[in-house]
């Protein structure tokens, strides 16, 4: 019998003692201890507004200072080439707003990303879109990858940004994002990357990496949720979102949120020390999960085999409904996700999933399972016994099952 395996102590959502495997890490993850204590602290200790010239105000500036200093060093960077964000969403829509702006005032509207960016990069794209901007998004392949040649290729006189997702949230492939940002240095593109999904999985190097603007958000790596990171290189344009005091050196207003500043620079450090142990528990985990769905048939795996997150599963099983498989997986204290958290209330099938090239018949049938550091081979086993007949049951009163079964509408997948 498995306990909640994420969180030893505590049971979520369920009765002590009955499985609880947590695996929908992509969509948020639970706090680590050491950040939880960071925030507790900080809530209760570090009250002072750091714009305040007082002694306790200047305890939280250096608090503040620490956290901007913690950050920066993980991603080798300059402090002060770090602001803090509310999450991903909002250092993404500041990026991207950012550059193309600053392009603009030259004269240069092209912008190029690719078809399976979140929906924060997609979305802001489709305002610029509104604002004159001519956006390109990349078509990937059937693992979901673009190229540098790709890039370069796409990269004309009057591109002001080239915005690549590092990893992608939904089926876990890793773009070549060091060579994509040596293509648009040499060019003089300013090259944006959202590295939500990589952080704490993979490692970032924003001066190797040739990296101009770069997202984070504290919850994907067991920070709190509600704060983020932009890096943006110095000499890169910046404008602020949100008008009000100096703050963030006049780029992003508003009262710092100390707490969470300091618990999501802690997780980040904490992530970063064990990344390269981390990463290699949860590739164990991931292959052999991804070996036992295999054996499901008429399933596929989505996204690059190699290529991929270290903690991303994510599968297509066709003749089923990916919401049935969520809940049913629910029962039996399995957690994941159909695809992206933001997208699970509709119903529309996942544009990632589309790009790639599953019809909507198959991008409806899709399990995402994504791992974190608590999670142990024990919890794979338990995964790999109990989804196969989950998919088989639900299979069998499918009417759409049983038309292929008998023949009537072909199988689609092998
Ligand atoms: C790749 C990616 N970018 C951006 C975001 C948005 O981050 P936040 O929830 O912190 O706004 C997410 C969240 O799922 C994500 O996966």
């Amino acid at each position: 019998m498995i306990y909640c395996m994420y969180y030893p102590t505590k049971t979520v959502g369920k009765k002590r003692g009955t499985v609880m495997i947590y695996t929908d890490n992509a969509a948020t993850t639970p706090i680590s201890p050491s950040a939880a204590q960071t925030f507790t602290k900080c809530l209760n200790e570090v009250y002072g507004n750091p714009s305040s010239l007082h002694s306790i105000g200047q305890k939280a500036a250096e608090v503040l200072f620490e956290a901007r200093q913690t950050v920066a060093q993980c991603l080798n960077c300059q402090p002060r080439e770090i602001y803090f964000t509310s999450g991903g969403s909002e250092a993404d829509n500041q990026a991207i707003r950012s550059a193309a702006h600053a392009g603009k005032k030259k004269g240069k509207l092209h912008i190029i990303s690719t078809s399976v960016e979140h929906h924060a990069v997609l979305h802001t794209l489709d305002r610029l879109k509104d604002e004159g901007f001519e956006v390109q998004l990349l078509e990937v392949g059937e693992t979901g990858l673009v190229t540098p040649q790709q890039v370069a290729d796409a990269i004309r006189e009057d591109t002001c940004l080239v915005s690549v997702m590092y990893a992608n949230n939904e089926i876990g492939t890793v773009m070549p994002i060091a060579e994509i940002g040596e293509i648009c240095r040499a060019r003089g593109v300013t090259f944006h990357t959202d590295a939500v999904q990589a952080a704490g999985h993979l490692h970032i190097d924003v001066s190797k990496q040739n990296i101009d603007m770069l997202s984070l958000s504290g919850h994907k790596f067991h920070g709190p949720k509600g704060v983020g990171v932009l890096y943006a290189r110095k000499g890169v344009a910046l404008e602020s979102l949100i008008d009000g005091g100096a703050q963030e050196r006049g780029k992003r207003a508003g009262t710092e949120n100390i707490p969470a500043i300091a618990a999501m620079a802690q997780a980040l450090k904490e992530a970063c020390s064990e990344m390269d142990e981390v990463a290699r528990q949860e590739t164990a985990i991931r292959d052999r999960i991804i070996q036992g769905l295999s054996e499901i048939p008429h399933s596929i795996l989505n996204g690059d085999r190699d290529k991929r997150l270290p903690n991303n599963v994510s599968f297509c099983f066709e003749g089923i409904e990916g919401e049935s498989l969520l809940l049913m997986l629910d029962e039996k204290g399995i957690c994941g996700s159909s695809g992206s958290a933001c997208t699970s209330g509709s119903l529309d099938p996942s544009h990632v999933l589309l790009a790639i090239g599953r019809i909507h018949e198959i991008a409806h049938g899709s399990l995402r399972l994504s791992l974190s550091k608590y999670n142990t081979m024990e919890e794979a086993e338990y995964i790999i016994k109990t989804v196969p007949g989950v998919v088989e049951y639900l299979r069998s009163f499918s009417p759409l099952w049983k038309d292929k079964v008998s023949g009537k509408n072909p199988f689609i997948l092998k």
